[in-house]
């Protein structure tokens, strides 16, 4: 038996996946009693028009929560069991430099991956080790559950910074994957699903899945991945309507030519950025990259549905959808609670969870999760290929951390260079020197 009931602080209060989150966990409160919600963010007036609609929605649905938003530190983190993370330093306005910067030297721009991935990674580690030091400072038992990207490159600034520190990382790439094979297979719900993963953050494959009844689905799973990758037999509606536009159903689609490098393993999407980028090149618009379409789409939608709450007085009939991002963090906040002792899939430390990899890799594999953390589920030894992969992608990962803390441009200068998606050391000093130049006030200092 956990505590009766939870305080919750949202740190990126004006985040727009903020009011998912907000209404899931009023969905889920029969689960995840919470008595408490504050909204945390460094951006007063983004955050103002996220809380001002979550306010009403929350006096007419639940007035018994106690809910407030501030960018005081010590008013969002006093007196909080979790702290649900996700920030994006830098706003949209750098995510879109991430991605179009590199492609002006035939480079793959993405939010993640690439050379993108690690400038969003320089000018991500400060925010969230910030607020995972507020939060130490001010409720020394909460858990900090992150989703801020790039996840990767954050949970192995946690691992190096703060090791002993409550903090999870977490993705909610494989949750929506998973769904789809569950549909694909017609099992209702994907949380009956039993599965064998490893790999990075943004980067892993699954090895087995089985049903609730120990029946393997790998086989049917495999004959829609060969056909129409995950875009098989879907329809995007309803709980499938987390990623639908037109960019991401392509990304579902290209896992069919992703898969066909390894038809022994299922992938997850982002490795089409590191198996194929010449092709995500050739199809990307340098002038028009996913930030613009997420600033034209998201932003615009949440921020334009907040308004109309507030102008309204209302939030009777509004538009907010709780999707499985907001449900897998509600439920791996249930389990930390509740000690369920369920089945999630982690940024953890390796420590022999995948035999023949860095101990010290911070890999993304299933673990059981209860009161008293996570323990992971070892998944044995893995083959060449993914093994190969991986370790070029993981140094790539700790370099940054290491410029980071250094202060390194050699470093930074290194990591890019390893990356698969950049061709050639020239090409990675050009992008990096664009970047340093674009980040400033951002990145630490590099000498
Ligand atoms: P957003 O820009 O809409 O929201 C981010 C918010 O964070 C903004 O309101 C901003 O002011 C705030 N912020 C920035 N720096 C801060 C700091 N130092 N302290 C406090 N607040 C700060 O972004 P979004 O598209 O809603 O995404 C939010 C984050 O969630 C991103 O990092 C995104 O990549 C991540 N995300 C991760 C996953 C995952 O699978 N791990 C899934 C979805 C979103
Ligand atoms: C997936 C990934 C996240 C990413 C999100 C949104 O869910 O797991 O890490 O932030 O997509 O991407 P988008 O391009 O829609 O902002
Ligand atoms: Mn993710």
């Amino acid at each position: 038996m956990g505590k009766a009931s939870y305080a919750v602080t949202i740190a990126g209060g004006g985040s727009t996946f903020t009011p998912g989150i907000a209404l899931m966990l009023l969905e889920e409160r029969d689960r995840f009693p919470v008595n408490k919600i504050t909204f945390y963010d460094n951006f007063a007036e983004r955050q103002e028009i996220v809380a001002r609609a979550c306010e009403i929605y929350f006096r007419e649905n639940a007035p018994e929560i106690e809910f407030s938003y501030t960018t005081d530190p010590e008013t969002a983190f006093t007196g909080t069991d979790f702290v649900l993370a996700h920030i994006r330093v830098g706003l949209y306005a750098m995510r879109e430099k991430d991605e179009k910067i590199p492609l002006k030297y035939g480079v793959l721009g993405q939010e993640t991956c690439g050379p993108g991935g690690i400038a969003y990674g320089m000018r991500s580690i400060g925010g969230v080790i910030e607020i995972l030091d507020y939060m130490e400072k001010y409720s020394p038992d909460a858990w900090m559950l992150n989703y801020s990207n790039p996840a990767a490159i954050v949970a192995e600034a946690c691992r190096v910074l703060r090791p002993n520190s409550k903090i999870i990382n977490i993705c909610d790439m494989p949750v929506d994957l998973m769904d789809k094979m569950a549909y694909m297979c017609g099992v209702r719900d994907r949380r009956e699903l039993q599965y064998s993963y490893y790999g990075l953050n943004h980067f892993g494959w699954w090895s087995k899945i089985f049903d609730k009844d120990g029946n393997d689905l790998m086989p049917e799973i495999k004959r829609h991945m060969a056909k129409n990758g995950y875009m098989d037999g879907i329809e995007l509606t309803g709980e499938h309507a987390q990623h639908v536009e037109e960019s991401w159903i392509h990304t579902f689609e290209k896992a069919k030519d992703v898969y066909a490098v390894d038809p022994d393993t299922i992938p997850n999407t982002y490795l089409k950025y590191y198996l194929y980028p010449d092709y995500v090149v050739e199809t990307s618009n340098p002038e028009y990259t996913r930030a613009n379409e997420v600033m034209d789409g998201r932003e615009k939608k949440v921020f334009g549905e907040c308004q109309r709450i507030i102008d309204a007085g209302t939030a009777k009939g509004c538009g907010f959808e709780a999707d499985a991002h907001a449900t897998y963090i509600v439920d791996l906040a249930c389990a930390l609670a509740e000690n369920t002792m369920e089945r999630f899939l982690l940024i953890v430390p390796n420590e022999g969870a995948v035999f023949n990899f860095d101990p010290t890799a911070m890999v993304e594999v299933p673990c059981i999760v209860g009161k008293n953390g996570y323990e992971r589920i070892c998944q044995g030894t893995i083959p060449q290929f993914q093994k190969g992969m991986m370790e070029q992608q993981v140094s790539v990962e700790k370099l940054v951390v290491q410029a980071w803390v250094e202060g390194s441009y050699q470093k930074l200068w290194q990591a890019l260079t390893l990356s698969k998606t950049v061709p050639s050391a020239k090409v990675a000093k050009l992008i990096l020197d664009d970047l340093i130049e674009a980040n400033k006030g951002y990145w630490p200092e590099l000498h």
